[in-house]
């Protein structure tokens, strides 16, 4: 039996709807080209800044294998660099995904002037990097949020998305997926990491990670809980308007099928690929055949939001 595992956000066509999230393996040409050859079906850039920036001081990762911590601070470099290589990547035939974050209003639309005349499919805009020393989050400013986002979105034709932050409040998720309906944003990505996190070594008596006391976003199987919901959650507010690429958690093919019926037509992995390598991309596209298969499901994108309330 074949399965076909073809979705869509927008009118972007994934063959495979597995990728990067940003900010894994996605910072250098070198590992751009990685994603290329690999089995992954999109490249999403590393969120990239006005100027080059080195990040946080070290350490500022770590991982168990099961969560991660992460407080970078933005390593990337710049986005003229990004702009300039993106034309190398177009051979390997898949959506490129730029990713942009200002420290202001007049920086989102700067940054995003830049990309927009490149050859990138898509632009992912990143209001919710949480490691910023002295910085707020922008996506927990909702009207703000939804100013940046709307100049954008009247200034192109390209697919346009948001990287949100998980939110702890019902209303607030209507509130955005209303307003992101409403301008016209074609997809949001759900969610980066959970902004507040840390890891004690009890024996060192010490935190696990250096910057900004230790506390930085909490990544994987401790999240997708929570990422689940938010992708209910925006599916049910934006009536179905708003396709989702589902972060957080993602470990095995049963955890895609399972973002999958919550709504997302896509999913991105981070701490697997960062502990795994680019080979888990097939690895995850054959567990998750095997799933269908066995529930005789031809078509994957026809399980989309399919999860059966009690
Ligand atoms: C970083 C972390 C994020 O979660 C993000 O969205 C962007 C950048 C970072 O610390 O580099």
């Amino acid at each position: 039996m074949d399965v076909l595992l073809k979705t869509n956000i927008g009118k972007l066509e994934f063959e495979l709807p597995i990728f990067n999230a940003s900010g894994v393996w996605c910072t250098t040409e070198k590992e751009l080209i990685e994603l290329g050859k690999s089995q992954a079906g999109a490249i999403i850039f590393k969120t990239m800044t006005v100027k080059p920036r080195e990040g946080n001081p070290e350490p500022r990762f770590y991982t168990d294998k099961k969560i991660s911590i992460n407080s970078m601070g933005l390593p990337n470099l710049g986005v003229d660099y990004y702009s300039k290589i993106v034309s190398n990547l177009i051979k390997f035939k898949k959506p490129l995904f730029a990713s942009i974050a200002g420290f202001s209003e007049e920086e989102y639309d700067y940054l995003f002037d830049k990309v927009n005349n490149k050859p990138f499919d898509a632009v992912e805009i990143n209001l919710s990097c949480p490691n910023l020393i002295g910085k707020c989050i922008f996506a927990y400013d909702i009207k703000t949020s939804l100013r940046i986002l709307k100049k954008i979105k009247s200034k192109t034709k390209k697919i346009i998305g948001v990287k949100l932050p998980p939110y702890n409040d019902r209303s607030q998720i209507q509130m955005i997926a209303e307003g992101l309906v409403d301008i016209g944003i074609d997809f949001a990505t759900l969610i980066n990491s959970f902004p507040l996190g840390c890891v004690i070594n009890y024996k060192k008596e010490m935190m696990m990670i250096k910057p900004n006391m230790g506390i930085g976003g909490l990544g994987g199987e401790a999240i997708k809980p929570i990422s689940l919901a938010q992708i209910i959650l925006f599916r049910y507010y934006s009536k179905g308007k708003l396709d989702l690429i589902g972060v957080g958690g993602i470990n095995k093919g049963s955890d895609i099928y399972e973002y999958i019926l919550a709504g997302a037509s896509a999913v991105g992995i981070a701490t697997t690929l960062q502990n795994e390598g680019i080979g888990v991309f097939s690895r995850l596209k054959n567990e998750l055949i095997k799933i269908l298969k066995k529930k005789k499901i031809k078509i994957l994108k026809e399980k989309i939001g399919a999860l059966k309330l009690i």
